[in-house]
């Protein structure tokens, strides 16, 4: 029997080359060996701002088109919604029972994003996000869990609920595991983690033009001034696409660079024409599945049935373990 996994992605906007490499690539490769799910977690949108409902249409059916085009193939693995399985939410009311308030507000993901984002007034339900992931996990009974870095906290409660469950009432979750991908952040434009939010991403969906236009924005070592400079790749968020993308190209680039014999802007032009003939055969892709009418909202409701079927079946073996099948 193949392991199961589940990983999936906020709907709140267009994947980019961010998650392209920490995780996208990665899910292309797992869903010929593993049981895959992945999930549109609408719900979790809802956390930081409950108002926020009018794109998550849209941005469903973008991230489907986004997943398609990069080769995720939706008959190897079942794609669906979070709001759409409700045993997800009754799952994530018992495993909030056996969690205790000190331990959610120790998550130094939620710490950092009440910082960055300045959230004050923090809903019950934004500091309890990551017990609701626990419950997208555990409803598939997943063995292994592929995620960024920042993550991570949420599969360790995951497996701290289930080992929790489990002792309390009867050996019923496998406890997941964390898999992280080979490139796990990618810097956006300005040297921050690429990411929606912070306007620095460049989008899978991005025409040829704006990609250029984008990276000739980049911002690269700031000491490196004239051509003749030499320069810190190191430190250099252009010098990172080289390596996640061309990491064949990037030695010579690397080496060149620290000589000063190598100027930022022809530098820019050629990673631009690099990640462009990268996403060339994406933006086809997604071209040619946009245009299938009810292609998306057919492969939802495949795996939307795939889904309620084992989530129906982990609901189940958890009220016979907590002897509530009444
Ligand atoms: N929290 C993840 C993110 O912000 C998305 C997500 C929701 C997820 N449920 C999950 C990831 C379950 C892995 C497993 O990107």
């Amino acid at each position: 029997m193949k392991k199961t996994i589940l990983t999936g992605d906020r709907p709140t906007g267009k994947l980019h080359l961010g998650h392209y490499v920490g995780s996208l690539k990665n899910r292309v490769e797992l869903q010929d060996k593993y049981d895959c799910y992945f999930i549109l977690a609408d719900y979790q949108v809802l956390t930081d701002k409950v108002e926020k409902t009018k794109e998550i249409k849209k941005n469903i059916h973008d991230i489907v088109l986004d997943y398609l085009s990069v080769g995720i193939d939706p008959k190897k693995c079942s794609i669906f919604i979070e709001s759409q399985i409700p045993q997800i939410a009754q799952l994530d009311l018992i495993f909030s029972m056996l969690t205790t308030m000190a331990r959610v507000k120790r998550n130094p993901t939620i710490k950092e994003q009440i910082q960055a984002m300045g959230i004050k007034n923090e809903s019950l339900g934004y500091v309890s996000w990551p017990v609701t992931q626990a419950a997208d996990i555990l409803s598939v009974r997943a063995d292994l869990v592929p995620v960024g870095k920042d993550q991570l906290p949420h599969v360790e409660l995951t497996r701290e609920i289930a080992n929790k469950f489990n002792n309390t009432f009867k050996k019923t979750f496998k406890l997941p595991e964390a898999k992280l991908g080979e490139f796990p952040v990618l810097p956006g434009l300005d040297g921050q983690k690429m990411s929606k939010s912070r306007n620095n991403a460049i989008f899978l969906s991005d025409s040829s033009k704006i990609v250029e236009e984008k990276i000739m924005q980049a911002v690269t070592d700031p000491k490196k001034i004239r051509l003749n400079d030499p320069g810190r790749p190191e430190i250099c968020n252009v010098y990172k696409y080289y390596e996640a993308f061309y990491p064949e190209v990037s030695k010579g680039i690397k080496s060149k660079c620290k000589k000063g014999e190598l100027g930022c802007v022809s530098c820019k032009k050629d990673i631009a024409k690099l990640i462009n003939e990268f996403l060339g055969p994406i933006r086809e892709k997604r071209n040619e599945f946009s245009k299938q009418k009810d292609l998306v909202e057919s492969i939802l409701e495949q795996g939307r049935k795939k889904t309620i079927k084992k989530a129906e079946r982990t609901l189940e073996l958890v009220k016979q373990a907590m002897k509530i099948n009444y």
